[in-house]
C-alpha cells in the first residue's frame, strides 16, 4: 500500500504536496517524492525513506516553483526502497511523471515489451511499465493515452499523471485501490485517502473502479473508462484526520483485520497464472528442490504460529518433512542443519533479531534460505537465498493480523508450487487451486458471519483465563488465537492440543471455566467434540469455533463462532478471522491500548 496526492491551483504545490504525504505517511514510509510542474518544466523530487528526508531536500517545498503536482510515498512491492525505486517516475522524453499506488500483476511482459520497443527503464517497479507506456500511446491527448494504458493493464492501481504540455492539469486514474478527488476553492486536489484532503476541504468525489479524473485549478472532469463523461455527486467529509488514518475504524488493529481479504489477495491473485502456482522469483530454487531432504520454518511469535499452519500443507502436498522451531531456540541448539535442509524464514519486519541469528546460523550450517517478508529490502529479505514478499501493505498495530494470514497465505502456495515442480501434486489440483483463490471471500464470510463478538466478549472479558483447545490445524490456529487474546487484552490464554487436555492440564477446569474449541477439521473432529464433552462435564463453558452445519457441536457447545466450509488444509487464515475479533473486543471492553500494547514492540530488533 501506498500513498498518492496531487494539487493545481494557485498555491505553490510543492508545501500542499509534502503536507498531504506526511499524512499519508501510515501507507508507505520507505521511499518518498514529488513531481512539480512550473510552465512545461517537470522537476522531480525523490528520497529514500521518510517524507521528512524529502522536507528537507527542497526546504519544505520552498526550493521547487509551481503550482501544479503529484506525489507519492512508497511501501515497496517491487524493487528495494530506494531513490531510483521512489515514485514519480518519468518517461523517457521527460514529458510524463507518474505516481502508482497498487500492484501491476502483469508488469514483467509488458516491461519486455517496452525495452523491446526501445524504452529505458531507470527503476525495478512495476510502476516504471506504466509512464513508459503512456509515452507509447500518447498523440496529443493525454486522456486517450491513458485509456489505452489502462486497457493493457491487470492488477490494481490508483494512478496519478502530470504532462508537461498540460500546464495546469492533473490526471488520477483508479482502478481497485482508493483514490479520492478533493474540491477547492479555484484549485483541486486527489489522495489515496481523505486524510490528506481535509485540511483543505472537505468536498470530495470518490472515484470508483474504471474511472479517470482530469482536473485544473477550477474544474474537474471524470470519465469512465471509454472516455464517455459523466457526473458523480460530491461528498462531505465529517471525519477528522486522526480517524481517517484508520480509515473511520477505532483503531488500526480493526482495520488491518478488516484489509485481510483485499491483504490475502494481493499475495495470491498475482501468483496464480493459467491455473497454476508461478512464483518469478523462485525460478533457481526449482533445480534444488529434489535435493532437499527437510524443511525447517523458524520464526517468533506469530510469525512462528503462520509456519505451525501453513507445515501441515507443505507435509502433505510435498511429501517432504517439515519441523518448526522457534528462532530463539534453534539458535542455541546445535541444529541438525545441511545443504539437502531447505530454511524457511518468516518475518513480517525482516528485522527480528532472533529470527536473523537462527537464519546465520543455518546458512554457516549450508541450509538453503527462503525468507517470507513483508518489508522490501529488509535485513532478512537481504539475506536470504530466495524471498518471497507477503505484500500485506504496512501493518501498523503492533500485534499482527493480516501478516499472519498473507504469510501463511504465502506457504499454501509455496506447498502447491514445491508439490507441483516436485510431480507430487495429485489430480485434485485444480481443487485447491480454487480452494486458494476462494480465500479472500471466505475471510471476509468469517467476519460476516459473527456479529455476536462484540457481545461474547463482554461475556469473557474479565476471566481470569482462557483455554484455546483443538487438534491437528485447528491447534496451529489456537496457539495463534491464544496470543491475539494474551498481546492485547491482558488476559492470560493458553492453547492446548486437545489431546493434551486430559495428561494435566483438565485439572485446571472447574466451575464456568471459558474454553474455546476449535472444530474446523473434519478429520478430528470426532475426537476434539470428546474432549469438548470432557471439560463440560467439569463446568467449564465451550465457545466452539465451527461450520454452520456442524450440528454435533452446535449442540455440545455453550456459545458458537462459525467460519464458511473450506478444506481444513486451507483454513487457518479463515478459522483465526473470529478469533482476532474476539481478542479485539476483549481488549476494547477491558480499555486496552489496542494498537500499542504494554512491553509490546513491533519488531524486537535485539536479542
Ligand atoms: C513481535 C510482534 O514483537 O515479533 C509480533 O509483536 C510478531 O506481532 C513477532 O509476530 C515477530 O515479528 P516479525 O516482524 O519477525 O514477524
Amino acid at each position: 500500500m501506498c500513498g498518492i496526492v496531487g494539487f493545481t491551483g494557485k498555491q505553490s504545490a510543492a508545501p500542499i504536496l509534502l503536507d498531504g504525504l506526511k499524512k499519508l505517511e501510515y501507507r508507505g514510509y520507505d521511499s518518498a517524492g514529488i513531481a512539480v510542474m512550473d510552465g512545461n518544466t517537470i522537476s522531480v523530487s525523490k528520497v529514500r525513506g521518510r517524507i521528512a528526508n524529502l522536507c528537507e531536500k527542497t526546504g519544505d517545498g520552498a526550493s521547487v516553483p509551481g503550482s501544479t503536482g503529484i506525489g507519492h510515498t512508497r511501501w515497496a512491492t517491487h524493487g528495494a526502497p530506494t531513490e531510483e525505486n521512489a515514485h514519480p517516475h518519468l518517461s523517457n522524453d521527460g514529458r510524463f511523471a507518474v505516481v502508482h499506488n497498487g500492484i501491476i500483476e502483469n508488469y514483467m511482459a509488458l516491461r519486455e515489451e517496452l525495452i523491446r520497443d526501445g524504452y529505458r527503464f531507470q527503476s525495478e517497479t512495476d510502476t516504471e511499465v506504466i509512464v513508459h507506456l503512456i509515452e507509447m500511446y500518447y498523440r496529443g491527448n493525454v486522456r486517450d493515452a491513458l485509456i489505452k494504458t489502462a486497457n493493457r493493464l491487470r492488477g490494481s492501481y490508483a494512478l496519478g499523471v502530470i504532462c508537461s504540455e498540460e500546464p495546469g492539469r492533473i490526471y488520477a486514474v483508479r482502478e481497485a485501490s482508493p483514490l479520492i478527488l478533493g474540491i477547492g476553492m479555484e484549485e483541486n486536489f486527489f489522495a489515496s485517502d481523505v486524510t490528506a484532503l481535509v485540511n483543505h476541504t472537505r468536498n470530495v468525489v470518490y472515484l470508483e473502479d474504471g474511472e479517470f479524473a482530469e482536473l485544473s485549478g477550477d474544474e474537474i472532469r471524470i470519465f469512465d473508462c471509454t472516455g464517455r463523461e459523466i457526473n458523480k455527486k460530491a461528498s462531505r467529509i465529517s471525519w477528522d484526520v486522526q480517524a481517517a488514518e484508520k480509515g473511520g475504524y477505532d483503531h488500526f488493529m480493526l482495520k488491518e483485520i478488516m484489509e485481510q481479504p483485499a491483504a490475502v489477495k494481493a499475495a495470491i491473485a498475482p501468483r496464480i497464472k493459467n491455473g497454476k502456482i508461478d512464483f518469478d522469483e523462485l525460478g533457481g530454487l526449482v533445480s534444488e528442490l529434489p535435493e532437499i531432504r527437510k524443511i525447517v520454518i523458524t520464526a517468533c511469535g506469530s510469525a512462528y504460529y503462520a509456519g505451525c499452519a501453513g507445515k501441515y500443507a507443505l507435509e502433505r502436498l510435498c511429501r517432504i518433512p517439515v519441523e518448526t522451531q522457534l528462532a530463539s531456540e534453534l539458535r542455541y541448539s546445535d541444529p541438525l542443519i545441511d545443504g539437502s535442509t531447505l530454511l524457511i524464514v518468516i518475518s513480517q519486519s525482516g528485522e527480528t533479531a532472533d529470527t536473523i541469528a537462527a537464519m546465520k546460523e543455518c546458512k554457516s550450517r549450508g541450509a538453503r534460505t527462503l525468507a517470507v517478508v513483508n518489508v522490501v529490502g529488509s535485513s532478512i529479505a537481504s539475506l536470504a537465498d530466495y524471498t518471497v514478499y507477503t505484500w500485506a501493505g504496512p501493518e501498523i498495530a503492533v500485534a499482527t493480523t493480516k501478516g499472519y494470514t498473507t504469510q501463511i497465505s504465502v506457504l499454501y502456495m509455496l506447498a502447491l508450487f514445491f508439490a507441483e515442480r516436485l510431480g507430487r501434486l495429485g489430480e485434485d489440483a485444480g481443487g485447491l487451486i480454487g480452494q486458494l483463490q476462494a480465500l479472500p471471500r471466505r475471510i471476509q464470510q468469517a467476519i460476516d458471519m459473527n456479529p455476536s463478538i462484540p457481545a461474547l466478549a463482554m461475556k469473557y472479558h474479565e476471566s481470569r483465563a482462557l483455554f484455546f483447545i483443538g487438534r491437528n490445524t485447528d491447534y496451529a490456529v489456537a496457539l495463534e488465537g491464544a496470543l491475539k487474546m494474551k498481546e492485547i487484552s491482558y488476559l492470560h490464554a493458553e492453547a492446548y492440543a486437545a489431546g493434551e487436555l486430559k495428561h494435566g492440564t483438565i485439572a485446571l477446569i472447574e466451575e464456568h471455566q471459558p474454553v474455546i474449541a476449535l472444530c474446523c477439521n473434519p478429520s478430528v473432529m470426532e475426537k476434539t467434540l470428546s474432549n469438548i464433552v470432557e471439560v463440560k462435564s467439569r463446568g467449564a463453558e465451550v465457545l466452539a469455533l465451527t461450520f454452520r452445519n456442524n450440528h454435533k457441536i452446535l449442540s455440545a457447545a455453550d456459545d458458537l463462532l462459525f467460519i464458511p466450509d473450506a478444506d481444513a488444509l486451507f483454513s487457518a487464515v479463515i478459522e483465526i478471522v473470529p478469533l482476532q475479533l474476539l481478542a479485539y473486543y476483549v481488549a476494547k471492553a477491558n480499555g486496552c491500548d489496542i494498537d500499542k500494547p504494554k512491553n509490546l514492540a513491533k519488531s524486537v530488533t535485539v536479542e
